[in-house]
């Protein structure tokens, strides 16, 4: 069962949502229409919750997770993602919160009160430290992770297309 309660959450997907059998989503969890969630991500949404947007992909292995509040960070730190963002395989999110249109390169990893804005790339492999902000229209690379030049017109479009892609892909998941 790819589904579980955590105390009385469980998780809310929009019914267009395609979640494969072997993923594992635990708790506080709301998914937006079209998005999909790949085969072995494991996401839990126990001592804070997890939002993801509309057409968002989580590539399979990816692991999502947050931080409990705390007397220094009374909120905690949640973990967000926005709209058409694509999440490579073997990704880890922890507690932080991401824009549109973005790209997180397979065996990325990203951490507690990190900010990514709009229309990021976040190269395969990259580590981005807590506390940091990407700035929107830029590709990061390394780790640490380190701005590495502006996103070309090509590679800004192709973040909209990797989310369509994704879209089209679990639609045919869908229909078996
Ligand atoms: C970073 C990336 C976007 C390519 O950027 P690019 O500027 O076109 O890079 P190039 O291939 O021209 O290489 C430029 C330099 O960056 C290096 N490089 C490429 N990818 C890198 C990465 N992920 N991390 C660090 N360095 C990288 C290259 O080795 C090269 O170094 P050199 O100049 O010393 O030889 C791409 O390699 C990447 O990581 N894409 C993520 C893809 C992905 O994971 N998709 C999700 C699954 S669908």
């Amino acid at each position: 069962m790819a589904l579980r309660n955590y105390k009385d959450k469980s998780p809310l997907l929009d019914p267009s949502v395609y979640v494969d059998d072997s993923a594992v989503l635990v708790g506080d969890i709301q998914i937006g229409a079209n998005s999909s969630i790949w085969p072995l991500v494991a996401a839990r949404g126990d001592v804070n919750y997890i939002r993801i947007g509309k057409r968002t992909n989580v590539q399979d292995g990816s692991v999502l997770h947050l931080t409990r509040a705390s007397k220094q960070h009374p909120q905690g730190f949640p973990l967000i993602i926005g709209d058409d963002v694509t999440v490579g395989h073997k990704v880890m999110l922890h507690g932080c919160t991401l824009g549109n249109r973005i790209l997180v390169g397979m065996g990325a990893i990203v951490m507690d009160n990190v900010i990514v804005e709009d229309d990021v790339i976040i190269g395969a492999g990259a580590l981005v430290p807590p506390n940091k902000t990407l700035q929107s229209g830029y590709l990061y690379v390394g780790s640490p992770a380190k701005q590495a030049r502006p996103l070309t017109e090509d590679e800004r479009a192709f973040l909209t297309i990797s989310a369509q892609n994704y879209v089209e892909l679990k639609n045919d998941y869908l229909q078996g």
